[in-house]
């Protein structure tokens, strides 16, 4: 146990289940600023990376792992030029191949050899629904144009076609524009995910938190947009946590489901798990990654249930939402084993609560904008 002011030491190990998805952070490199950008603040460097090679090597070990879903991400993945070589990699190794870009890097070339050499599916980052704002929230001029142009080469090359779109202060009150964006570009899901405060987010906490009552307008929105468009598109929806009554059940459970490459090779249980001090990541360059999954010391922190404290330890929703997400609990307590203050059983829930509504209330709108150093 590598962690015992954090987690404590373990009294059991936590049953093991071998892992469905894999998360593969391809680079951190980006042409885009977006404020809210759950990437750590600290990026890895493009001389740091994992060749194509080693990628392929990943990807074979991950197949034999269980995994059977890859999503290729970033940063923006266009951004390598092997890109089309390690799609090929995950069908050589049978991997279901999901592309989340922003589309800024693709061209129609670029995206037919991608479906030749076996890409399965394509998610596409949008930033609003009309080009002036989407374009000032991504801080990437000319973004928007791109991207439907892309949206555009993605159809008639035949490929399913999901909608991302993080939704904020600024923006969230444009859901209805953004479904009907989404179902002109011929999509047939999309995924509405409210800010999450990881990374270079909290930097932006003013600008971006939305109030209480647009949460709840959103919620709505989504609920009757499900209704209405039942066979048409699926319509996923990552509410805000930060008003809610319970915690959201993050990555189903810490090391339970899925797993995430970095761009340097570090594997992680999670998107940000890096910001938990404390916790010791191997890299694939040292250990096979069924080793790291199964045995990592930072796999095994909060594996399970062994390692929660009250009110979580006898708590009976314990198994359904696993305490909530550690790296909020951290960012928000100074400590990864506590419970996850969007728990109304939390004893700082209260406090989040007035802070994010303070913070909605700022009126803050200038953002600070992510740039690659
Ligand atoms: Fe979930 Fe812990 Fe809250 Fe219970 S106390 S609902 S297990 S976060
Ligand atoms: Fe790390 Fe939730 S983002 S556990």
């Amino acid at each position: 146990m590598s962690h015992p002011t954090q987690a404590g030491p373990q009294k059991a190990r936590a049953e093991i289940r071998m892992p469905i998805a894999m998360l593969a952070e391809l680079t951190h490199r980006c042409p885009l600023a977006c404020p809210y950008c759950s990437n750590p603040t600290e990026l890895v460097r493009r001389d740091e990376e994992l060749s194509g090679r080693e990628w392929a090597d990943v990807l074979r070990q991950a197949a034999g792992l269980g995994v059977l879903h890859v999503a290729l991400s970033g940063g923006e993945p266009a951004a390598r030029r092997d890109l089309e070589e390690i799609v090929a990699a995950c069908r050589d190794a049978s991997l279901y191949s999901n592309l989340i870009t922003s589309g800024i890097g693709l061209t129609e070339r670029r995206l037919r050899d991608l479906k030749s050499n076996g890409l399965d599916h394509v998610q596409l980052s949008v930033q609003g629904a009309e080009p002036t704002s989407a374009d000032r929230f991504g801080g990437y001029r000319g973004g928007f144009e791109r991207k439907m142009a892309v949206a555009s080469w993605i159809r008639d090359n035949d490929l399913p076609l999901t909608i991302n779109v993080v939704m904020h202060r600024q923006n969230i009150d444009s859901i209805e524009d953004v479904l009907a964006l989404a179902i002109d570009l011929g999509a047939r899901r999309i995924e509405i995910a409210t800010v999450q405060f990881h990374g270079w987010a909290e930097k932006n906490r003013g600008a971006l938190m939305p109030s209480r009552e647009q949460v709840l307008r959103a919620g709505l929105t989504v609920q009757a947009a499900r209704e209405r468009l039942k066979g048409t598109m699926v319509v996923d929806y990552v509410p805000a946590d930060y008003y809610a009554t319970w915690p959201k059940a993050c990555m189903g459970g810490w090391a339970s489901t899925s797993l995430n490459v970095a761009p340097d090779g570090f594997v992680l249980p999670c998107h940000a798990a890096g910001s938990i001090p404390g916790l010791v990541f191997e890299n694939v360059r040292d250990r096979a990654l069924a080793d790291i999954w199964r045995n990592g010391a930072a796999f095994n922190a909060f594996r399970g249930e062994t390692w929660m404290r009250e009110p979580c330890g006898s708590c009976e929703r314990r198994s359904v939402d696993f305490g909530g997400c550690r790296c909020q609990a951290f960012a928000l307590t100074g400590n990864a084993s506590a419970t996850d203050p969007a728990c109304s059983k939390s004893p700082l829930h209260a406090r989040l609560v007035a802070s994010a509504n303070a913070q909605a209330a700022s009126g803050q709108s200038d953002f600070i904008y992510r740039r690659m150093a």
